[in-house]
């Protein structure tokens, strides 16, 4: 056995223990129907989709003291108007069908990629499309709103990350993952659209492997976690998701592992991610996480490392800007919570990896790879 085969055995041993799962109440059902759309007629076009469906419900325990709704929004991308309005159209109609919810959700999370390449014009845009909704935000960055400035009119609009709050009997913690990145640019003397440019590229050779919690949040969050009991429901907030979801590309927080670490005792867990704009579910231990989808586009799933949890949605139209996108939401019914992607389109799951471009769904393995060993901050 190689030194990698025997790194890569020790992690499934530890990380992924036999038997091991999210809590044993916690079943995962996937119910597909159609419902009436929250806001039929209120956007343009709507004649054409005053039905939307309502997709994949997990549905999870959770021991919360009343019920409640949350809704997400994230990766909108937003360009100038006399750039590109589709996107803007996009978010537009997720804002409208989120402000529409009834009862309303008691929050919305914002979970990242406002912007598509930082600007200013992009940020203020986004946060004038926000403003339709009245319900209490809460925001966390991606990596597209912050490094044109690093950060300067992300903070100034939406306040800074890490954050947590209590609501209902869950705990809720918003991380940033995306600020960190390693300094690439000051030794080719990149102007701040060059930085930026190489952010908004999903390979990133240049960028490097730049996604991550950092030990400061680290440690923000072992702190934060003290004193809660372990079988709290946590729910984790995060743009990318924490766990090695292929190398290649700038899916995943490098130190994840660390973040497990800290997380592990903790016995309902959900994490929440934005950033990789398409449906996918893994567990790891007790752990769960949910990725969302983006209202501005579907990427294309990895050729490889797709968690084999993840019943994967099927390759979108096109020709139809609305495909393949869209929102969430989560509704708190003690015990249960369902979560549902509000996504705009009728078929939703592949039947055969061909239809959906998974490619190879067997390897699973939680590897240390050579990306891991290039994050700086251990
Ligand atoms: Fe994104
Ligand atoms: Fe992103």
């Amino acid at each position: 056995m190689s030194d990698q085969e025997r790194e890569w055995h020790e992690a499934e041993r530890e990380l992924k223990k036999p038997g091991e799962r999210p809590d044993p109440s916690l079943k995962i059902t996937r119910r597909t129907f159609l419902h009436k759309s929250l806001v039929a007629g209120a956007v343009s076009g709507a004649a054409t989709y005053g039905w939307f469906p309502l997709i994949n419900t997990l549905t999870m325990a959770y021991g919360a003291e009343a019920p409640f709704s949350f809704a997400w929004i994230s990766d909108t991308h937003l360009y100038p108007k006399n750039v590109n309005t589709r996107f803007v159209e996009k978010a537009t109609r997720a804002v409208k069908e989120v402000q529409a919810m009834k009862p309303p959700a008691d929050f919305l999370i914002f979970g990242g990629d406002l912007a598509q390449l930082g600007d200013p014009v992009e940020l203020r845009l986004g946060n004038d499309i926000l403003k339709e909704i009245t319900i209490k935000k809460h925001f966390i960055p991606g990596e597209h709103d912050w490094y044109l400035d690093m950060g300067k009119t992300w903070v100034s609009l939406f306040g800074n990350s890490p954050w947590t709050f209590e609501h209902k009997g869950v705990t809720f913690i918003g991380i940033d993952t995306v600020s960190r990145a390693p300094d690439y640019w000051s030794a080719t003397k990149m102007s701040p659209k060059e930085r930026m440019g190489h952010m908004a590229v999903l390979d990133g050779s240049v960028a490097g492997p730049w996604a991550g919690v950092g030990s400061d949040q680290l440690q923000w969050l072992s702190k934060t976690l003290s004193p809660i009991a372990k079988n709290r429901p946590i729910v984790i907030f995060s743009h990318n998701p924490l766990y090695e979801y292929y190398p290649p590309w700038n899916f995943w927080v490098r130190d994840w592992r660390q973040v497990h670490e800290i997380l592990k005792p903790y016995q309902n867990v959900t994490n929440i991610h934005g950033h990789t704009h398409q449906v996918l579910y893994n567990e790891i231990g007790t752990m769960r996480s949910i990725g969302m989808l983006a209202t501005s586009w579907p990427w294309p799933y990895a050729p490889q490392g797709v968690p084999v949890l993840t019943k994967p949605m099927i390759r979108v139209n096109p020709g139809d800007i609305f495909d393949g996108v869209g929102w969430g939401k989560m509704t708190v019914k003690p015990p249960k919570v369902e979560h549902e992607y509000m996504m705009w389109r009728p078929a939703v799951y592949a039947e055969a990896e061909v239809d959906s471009g998974t490619g190879d769904n067997d390897n699973q393995r939680l590897s240390p790879r050579v990306a891991d060993q290039m994050w700086p901050y251990k």
